[in-house]
């Protein structure tokens, strides 16, 4: 990690810190088509990524690029609406600077959500997926570079990326409100283009139920810096490698912001559940 970096992250911490009504417990990294989550916040306060130093600007679309923070199920919650992707053109320092500067603030659990291609064929548009594992097929790492001993070990252990107990959590909050929960594998490439029958085929092959074009950066950063990690797909699309069907990211929205509801209600569920 080069000491800008790190200086960039801590003068990051420094400026939102004194801002935060309360010091955060929950970090909540939101995908794209999901946004409106701020008003279930309590009591807090909100900040344009263009206004914290050494952010980059969101581009991604609807990805609202707002920082929000309050209580939401009696937790202290920082919510990250929009987050920044390979495919933009950003290095993965740059993709996971939020995460350092969650760390930094003292977050212990992350929750990340995204929009995803259901790859298994069980999967229909709208679903929740809790996702188990990942693959990462962006063909980069956050952590390549030196290792900054003080954030974390060089070679962190990937056995158990997604907390169990979280999982547990979430299938229970599912169970209690009886909300469908798939669970599955997340496979994350670059983007931007979508992918190819082929390409389909053989990410299913590989064991991908989900397919991303996110999250799996931010989850290694995480996972590096100590925090516990939810992940959250919401199948936007369904690809089936014999059954291909042209894929506007119109009804990629479309279809996340209908499936908001529920994912709402599960974090709210899971935030319940845990201590
Ligand atoms: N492929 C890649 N990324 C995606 C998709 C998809 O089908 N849907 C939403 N994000």
């Amino acid at each position: 990690m080069s000491r800008t970096y790190q200086a960039q992250v801590q003068e990051c911490v420094r400026f939102i810190a004194p801002r935060l009504t309360a010091p955060p417990e929950w970090g909540i990294i939101l995908g794209t088509g999901q946004g409106l989550w701020a008003d279930r916040l309590e009591g807090g306060g909100s900040l344009a990524y263009a206004k914290l130093p050494y952010f980059p600007p969101a581009t991604s679309p609807s990805h609202q690029g707002r920082l929000a923070w309050g209580r939401m199920s009696g937790r202290e919650v920082l919510l990250w609406q929009g987050r920044f992707h390979a495919y933009e053109g950003y290095d993965l320092r740059q993709v996971t600077f939020p995460v350092r500067v969650m760390a930094g603030l003292g977050v212990k659990t992350l929750v990340v959500t995204n929009a995803a291609g259901g790859l298994n064929p069980l999967f229909q548009a709208g679903d929740l997926m809790l996702i188990c594992d990942h693959l990462n097929l962006i063909g980069d790492n956050p952590l390549v570079g030196d290792n900054l001993d003080a954030w974390g070990p060089r070679f962190p252990d990937m056995s158990q990326v997604y907390d169990r107990g979280l999982r547990v959590a979430a299938e229970n909050a599912a169970r209690r409100l009886s909300l469908t929960l798939r669970q599955g594998v997340y496979v994350a490439v670059k983007g931007p283009s979508l992918e190819t029958p082929a390409e389909t085929r053989f990410l299913r092959l590989i064991g991908a139920d989900a397919v991303g074009m996110s999250t799996v950066p931010e989850v290694i950063a995480a996972v590096h810096a100590g925090l516990r990690v939810l992940g959250i797909s919401v199948i936007s699309n369904l690809n089936l490698p014999d059954a291909m069907a042209p894929i506007a990211i119109e009804a990629i929205i479309d279809t996340v912001a209908r499936a908001e509801p529920q994912l709402v209600e599960l974090l709210q569920g899971v935030m319940q559940e845990v201590s």
